[in-house]
């Protein structure tokens, strides 16, 4: 029996102005457990991106609970849950958010060098990892200085160059070739396979099939 990584129970999140309550997620319930690759499908706007933000700590919950290994997230402090995050977990934005002011290396060890690991270790993991990912050219270069796919590319090698067993990829092949993007697959479901992660992947390309174990569809904040 595999173990449970992360369960959401009638997860709900609403942005309210003045005027209107935007319901982005609604009742949303699932467990995921090690070594699962989830995709989720969806429409612009259907509530993916809130989704991933909810489960990964990065946005409240209106209601609902989420339950991560032994925690309950809305038990947690800020520095709590900020320190599971930093241990535990591997996200990749939908615009990327790399740091303007570093170079591809330096954005990549930045995750080991807020978990304590002195700066020489972390620069060699971060090399390892972008090589692996086909950036060995480009480790200087800031993101200024990058494709939008070696950018992208950058981002994903700095979610999982702290060997998180919980990664969020938020459209990890939207700036990539056809090519690329086979490679990109092809490295999580090797990660997923080494790390025993559980990965969950928002995305519109339906290619993503092929690695996953089980797929989901949002349908106006309703997983379905
Ligand atoms: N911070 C916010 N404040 C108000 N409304 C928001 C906020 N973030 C998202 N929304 C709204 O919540 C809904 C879901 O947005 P979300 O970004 O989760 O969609 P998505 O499925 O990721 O879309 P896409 O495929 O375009 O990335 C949308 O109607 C969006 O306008
Ligand atoms: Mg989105």
């Amino acid at each position: 029996m595999s173990n449970k990584v992360i369960e959401a129970i009638n997860l709900t999140k609403n942005f309210s102005d003045n005027l209107n309550v935007i319901k982005a997620v609604r009742n949303v319930s699932f467990s995921i457990f090690e070594s699962d690759i989830m995709i989720i499908f969806g429409r612009s706007g259907s509530g993916k991106s809130t989704l991933l933000h909810l489960l990964a700590g990065l946005e409240t919950i209106s209601s609902g609970k989420i339950e991560f290994k032994n925690h309950n997230f809305e038990d947690l402090s800020f520095d709590e849950l900020a320190a599971i995050r930093r241990s535990n977990i591997g996200f990749v934005y939908q615009f990327h958010h790399l740091l303007p002011e570093f170079s591809a290396i330096d954005n990549t060890s930045f995750p080991l060098l807020l978990n304590g690991e002195n700066k020489a270790d972390a620069n060699e993991k971060a090399k390892i990892i972008l090589e692996k990912f086909g950036l060995e050219k480009r480790l200087l270069h800031k993101p200024n200085q990058l494709s939008g796919g070696e950018r992208q590319r950058v981002a994903i090698a700095r979610a999982l160059v702290h060997d998180p067993k919980f990664v969020l990829l938020d459209e990890p092949t939207g700036d990539l070739d056809r090519e690329t993007a086979e490679e990109v697959r092809t490295m999580l479901k090797d990660y997923m396979l080494d790390s025993k992660a559980a990965l969950i992947i928002a995305t519109h390309d339906r290619n993503f099939e092929s690695i996953s174990n089980f797929q989901m569809t949002m349908d106006s904040g309703a997983l379905v």
